[in-house]
């Protein structure tokens, strides 16, 4: 079985008296997408943010490609190919489409053309290009959302996280972010960790899913598998039963 190329192990983060993860392990593999789900202050993005580097965890580990980064910057994350995007939407607003996605190579050294080009055949993939000479600040939340996954593809990744990518979207934009999605762990290998409230969407792109509940998983297996879990609809209880409909979805842009 093909080694994992992202890992967090025994994972605990606390924010005072609340306990946002507990001994937490997960392990993403190349070219797979991974579903991560839960109610609603399961640990979701608490976990993105350990595995990005953006908070440091309280207790536990975090191995890319079988190497200890738990002490590494999230800068140093990025520029060995861990990406995420951001609940609550993190673009450069003042920057147009095409301009986010050239900051994101920046770091990069050689030619500029190769930038560009670069940056031309992922928003073209995104199916970004009437948008390209838009300023990101002004538009609608569906569509900065496929900018910022545009974003994080700009540079090839090796593992990308995505917190709840297709929230404010249209139908016509989750079909498109689901084909972008399959096609980046397809065709270029990379591992997706994919959180989303709506359940179907995570179902039909999902290999594999994990399910979070007050920050311990619960669950892990095949969509079927956790469709048909008992403990992952008595987790959901008060929402919806997963084994039908998804949960409610959050507000549009996140919290
Ligand atoms: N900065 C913070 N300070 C204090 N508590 C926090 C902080 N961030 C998260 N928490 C708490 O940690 C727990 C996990 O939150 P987290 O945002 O990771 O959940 P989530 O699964 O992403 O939820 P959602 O589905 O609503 O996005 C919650 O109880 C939340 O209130
Ligand atoms: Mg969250």
């Amino acid at each position: 079985m093909t080694a994992f190329v992202l890992e967090a192990r025994d994972v605990g983060v606390r924010f005072g008296g609340v306990r946002a993860l507990h001994g937490v392990g997960l392990g993403l593999r190349p070219g797979e997408v991974c579903g991560l789900i839960g109610p609603n202050g399961a640990g979701k993005t608490t976990l993105f943010d350990v595995l990005s580097g953006i908070r440091r965890a309280d207790e536990g580990r975090i191995v890319l490609a079988g190497a200890d980064i738990t002490r590494r910057s999230p800068v140093w994350r990025a520029r060995h190919g861990l990406r995420r995007t951001f609940q609550r939407q993190q673009l450069f607003g003042q920057l147009t489409v095409r301009d986010n996605l050239l900051v994101a190579q920046e770091w990069r050294r050689g030619a500029a053309a190769s930038r560009r080009e670069r940056a031309a055949a992922v928003l073209h993939e995104c199916g970004l290009d009437p948008l390209a000479e838009r300023y990101a600040g002004g538009l609608p939340v569906g569509q900065a959302r496929m900018v910022e996954l545009a974003r994080a593809l700009a540079d090839p990744p090796r593992v990308l996280l995505l917190d709840e990518p297709a929230s404010g979207m249209s139908a016509d934009e989750r079909a498109r972010l689901a084909s972008v999605i399959r096609h980046t762990a397809e065709e270029r290998n990379c591992a997706v960790l994919l959180v989303e409230h709506n359940v179907a969407f995570v179902m039909e792109l999902c290999s594999r899913v994990v399910v979070l509940d007050l920050g311990e998983v619960l669950a892990e297996g095949t969509a079927q598998e956790i469709r048909a879990d008992p403990r992952v609809a008595a987790a959901y209880l008060g929402t919806q039963d997963v084994s039908r409909t998804p949960p409610a979805a959050p507000p549009a842009a996140g919290r």
